[in-house]
């Protein structure tokens, strides 16, 4: 957090939210799904792959401001299972992309200390890609500040088949199988995000009201942020503002407002009795 005011100027929008957030509560992972990018072209009457090209551009400016917001995690949807119906060219166009940014970006990864880790079924992709992939991998593996995950032929459904079947394979390569036990502990140990925190914060763009397959199994407490920005327009002064508004929300995991002191919320044990049961209650 230290580190993001030392670069923003006083009085900027960015400068005006960041100074509001309350750095002892920022959320300990942001997920993203980046949408908007073909809109955004179509809006400028310029071919799909441009859109995806600016949306580049808020990667980058997002990646650098969570690090320097001190996160533990952030997680990009930046391919989905479902990608794969849409045209060969758009398709190729987006590797060109993604191999792009992660040669350029390499030396801003290993400045800012981050951990690049693609998640998704990596061995499906073209050999190129993977090849690009794993070099970043290898040479942020020791980087310990902010893990990075760049979700790419991902699918949280595909990801939950992957945990169990890799499950199943583990116990009957060690004999276990009859004795296996399905725990959520288990299954959260199996996914591609294993040791990662669940997100706090889960951000769309473009305002559709979707997961769309992303982090099924992760996102089942985190806030959800939509808003109608496109992708290549979201930039930091949003993303701040959306950690504000995370700030402003009240987390209860399943149970009841801490703040709460009303004698209603309190043990009324009488109220069990057979009797009050049949209390009408208006
Ligand atoms: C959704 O917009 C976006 C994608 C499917 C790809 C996201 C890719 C990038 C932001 C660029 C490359 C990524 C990295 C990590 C370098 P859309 O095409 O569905 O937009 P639309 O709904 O407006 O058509």
């Amino acid at each position: 957090m230290k580190e993001l005011l030392q670069v923003l100027t006083p009085g900027e929008p960015d400068w005006l939210v960041a100074t509001q957030l309350d750095p002892k509560r920022l959320p300990a992972h942001v997920a993203i799904i980046m949408d908007g990018n073909g809109r955004w072209a179509r809006q400028r009457n310029y071919p799909r792959i441009l859109g995806h090209k600016a949306g580049v551009n808020s990667v980058r400016k997002v990646v650098e401001t969570c690090a320097q917001l001190g996160l533990e995690a952030l997680t990009l949807y930046a391919f989905s299972v479902e990608n794969w119906k849409r045209p060969r060219h758009e398709i190729e166009g987006l590797w060109r992309l993604l191999r792009f940014y992660l040669k350029r970006e390499l030396p801003n990864l290993m400045r800012n200390d981050i951990q690049l880790v693609a998640i998704g079924r990596l061995e499906s992709l073209p050999a190129g890609v993977q090849e690009e992939l794993h070099s970043v991998m290898d040479q942020t593996a020791c980087n310990r500040g902010m893990r990075l995950n760049l979700a790419i032929n991902y699918g949280g459904r595909t990801e939950l088949v992957d945990a169990v079947n890799t499950m199943l394979y583990n116990a009957r390569l060690e004999g276990n199988l009859d004795s296996l036990e399905i725990t959520e502990e288990g299954i959260a140990a199996h996914l591609y995000t294993a040791g990662v925190k669940d997100p706090d914060l889960l951000i769309r763009t473009s305002g559709e009201l979707r997961v769309s397959n992303f982090l099924l199994w992760q996102i089942a407490y985190a806030e959800l942020y939509v808003t109608e920005t496109l992708w290549p327009d979201f930039n930091r002064t949003e993303l701040l503002e959306a950690i504000c508004e995370y700030q402003n929300r009240e987390r209860r995991f399943g149970g009841l407002a801490r703040t709460s002191t009303s004698s209603l919320d309190q043990p009324a044990s009488f109220l069990l009795e057979e009797e009050a049961l049949e209390l009408p209650l208006a």
